[in-house]
């Protein structure tokens, strides 16, 4: 301890007061330079959703961080500190082509195994560590309490001690793998009225802390690196520049010795000075601010508020000993340069071990809604006819976070297999419904049908839904400030409104006399009161990834349905979705059948 203070009171020793503020600046890959690194001695870099370098190979990540790497320790003139790159790799290593795509939480809370979270996590730590990295922007802790939230499937869902449990061992499992974990959004993010992402959380400390602030607690005491600000409000303030929770409440009552770190220009929002929102977040604890693209701008407008007394040198030396503590807990200072450390995971990038893992965790996320007719389990010899729109489709299968932030539509560039392809592979005699829709079905042709139905990808404000708000959103226009990049949509939960081609695909093949098993492709729960009712059997599979074969083996009785909903799933009434709206659920959480017809869980 006395060694580590007598480092830590070196190195701020030699460093000018701009050198502190690099070390305190994050900046997204495409707006920096290795020469910008070592003039400004930047403490981080990192790439946002779908920002990749060069061929975006495994080994172009090496180079590039290798490249940023030499640059901060090695050149002549550079300060001598380490770099930390940081990534969104939420579910597997999602940004780089090969990678293995996991299961999103969603349905890893329904799969509800401590056991395979960490398994996923050492997976994900080391395909991380093979493309020279050594930050992960993960697990979320968010307790999502509302489905209209567009973030959904990023949490394990709505019960706090699931949360808890689960974040922990990913926490234990990257860190020991040797990847450093980042728990985000503190705090209150699920929490939002209407489900609005970086929206306001209104909750009395008790209620707050109960649902979202007890999360952390297993995964600060088990010592995860780094926490993530939230974009949200608690009670009015924004978390960006609250005292309380950043400073009294983590740091001081809680003990977090690590770093406390910025959302995406999450500081800007606070003031519309940016000098006075820089100097709000800074005295409210922040250490590291992520500025993705005007860094200048910040390290100006910090370097004005102490120059001009309105931070204190002594709040810049806490978050740079804090910044150079996690460094050297880590064991940054000894790592070698990425090109020479990534013997460490090379040949476990995208390897089979990894893809056995995301498989077995997509047969433990699939909860089973209805199974009526006996349709489930489908056996191999039968004639199956396989429609729906996310039949084949892999970018539907994976969801929003996958080689691009919204996430990507088709086959094109990903790898793996649909959940077409994985029942093909079990079941020699089904055929693909030629254009999805279910129009060849014919009895005296098949035996049963499966119509894969569901979502397409979407990623944090753009997939929000407003209760009772319709609209069309047309490409181009905001949601949430957010530019909607995507085809145009329509805001609701109510599946039969957003997708109509889903319930007639069912209703169309069900009238010819084939029974229907719907397969559910979806972030979070849907209003599907019409679709369950036309369907003989149905099966809720979030965002599977990229291991269809998971999905297939599930329906041909390979194993039992043992996923549990880990959020409660609202009817036609909708409601039933909002906190506090006193509907019942159509299922509550813990709700799912298991082959034999027996409910399985607990009703909570
Ligand atoms: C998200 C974070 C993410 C960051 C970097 C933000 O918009 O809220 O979860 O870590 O971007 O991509
Ligand atoms: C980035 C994401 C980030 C988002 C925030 C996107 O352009 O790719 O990583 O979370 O912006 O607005």
């Amino acid at each position: 301890m006395q060694q580590e203070e007598a480092f830590l009171a070196s190195w701020l020793e030699r460093m000018t007061l701009r050198q502190k503020i690099g070390q305190m600046t994050m900046v997204e890959r495409l707006h920096v330079t290795p020469a910008d690194v070592k003039e400004n001695a930047l403490g981080a870099l990192l790439s946002g959703g779908g920002s990749h370098p060069g061929d975006n190979s495994a080994q172009a990540w090496v180079e590039m961080n290798d490249r940023f790497w030499q640059a901060a320790v090695a050149d002549e003139d550079s300060l001598g500190v380490p770099i930390l790159f940081g990534v969104d790799a939420v579910h597997g290593h999602n940004n780089v082509q090969g990678a293995t795509i996991f299961p999103h939480n969603i349905g890893l809370g329904a799969a509800d195994d401590a056991q395979l979270v960490a398994d996923i996590a050492r997976a994900t730590a080391r395909e991380i560590l093979a493309t020279g990295l050594e930050w992960n922007f993960a697990p979320v802790l968010a307790v999502a309490e509302n489905c209209h939230w567009g973030r959904t499937y990023e949490s394990f869902g709505s019960d706090p001690q699931r949360v808890a449990k689960l974040g922990r061992r990913y926490v234990e499992a990257l860190q020991e793998e040797g990847v450093m974990g980042c728990v985000k959004h503190w705090v209150g993010d699920g929490g939002t009225k209407h489900g609005m992402d970086q929206g306001e959380t209104t909750l009395d400390w008790r209620a707050f802390e109960t649902t979202h602030v007890a999360p952390y607690y297993p995964a600060l005491e088990a010592g995860v690196l780094t926490v993530m600000v939230s974009f949200n409000s608690w009670n009015g303030e924004k978390c960006h520049g609250h005292r309380f929770l950043i400073t009294e409440l983590l740091k001081e009552r809680l003990g977090f010795a690590g770093i406390v770190v910025s959302d995406w220009d999450g500081v800007k929002y606070l003031d519309e000075d940016y000098g006075a929102a820089v100097r709000k977040s800074v005295n409210a604890g922040l250490d590291m601010f992520m500025v993705p693209e005007r860094w200048r701008e910040f390290m100006d407008a910090l370097e004005g508020q102490v120059r001009q007394g309105r931070v204190s040198v002594s709040r810049i030396d806490e978050a740079v000993r804090r910044i150079l503590r996690t460094k050297l807990r880590y064991g940054l200072f000894d790592s070698p340069r990425p090109a020479r450390r990534a013997g460490v995971g090379a040949d476990s990038f995208g390897c089979q071990a990894h893809g056995d893992i995301a498989r077995r965790a997509v047969k433990k996320s699939l909860v089973l809604l209805k199974n009526e007719q006996s349709a489930l389990p489908l056996a191999p010899h039968q004639r199956i006819l396989v429609a729906g729109k996310n039949a084949h489709n892999l970018g539907h299968q994976c969801g929003g976070w996958t080689l691009s932030w919204q996430g990507e539509s088709g086959n094109g560039s990903l790898d793996g297999t649909t959940i077409w392809e994985g029942i093909r592979a079990l079941a020699p005699r089904a055929e693909l419904s030629a254009d999805l829709s279910g129009a060849e079905a014919d009895p005296k042709r098949h035996d049963v049908a499966v119509a894969v139905i569901g979502e397409k990808p979407y990623a944090e404000g753009l997939g929000d839904i407003r209760p009772g708000d319709e609209v069309l959103v047309e490409t181009g226009s905001r949601v949430n400030g957010l530019l909607n990049p995507l085809e145009p949509y329509a805001k609701s939960l109510k599946l039969a409104q957003t997708h109509p081609e889903d319930l007639a695909c069912i209703r169309r093949i069900a009238a010819k006399g084939v029974p229907v098993v719907a397969l559910l492709i979806s972030g979070r729960p849907l209003v599907v009161d019409e679709e369950l009712e036309a369907a003989a059997a149905f099966v809720a599979a979030w965002l599977p990834g990229a291991q269809g074969q998971g999905v297939a083996e599930a329906l041909l009785g390979k194993c039992d349905f043992t996923g549990r909903l880990p959020l409660p799933w609202p009817g036609s009434g909708v409601g039933a979705a909002e906190r506090a709206s006193g509907h019942e659920p159509l299922f509550p959480v813990g709700y799912g059948l298991s082959l034999a017809g027996a409910k399985i869980g607990s009703q909570k």
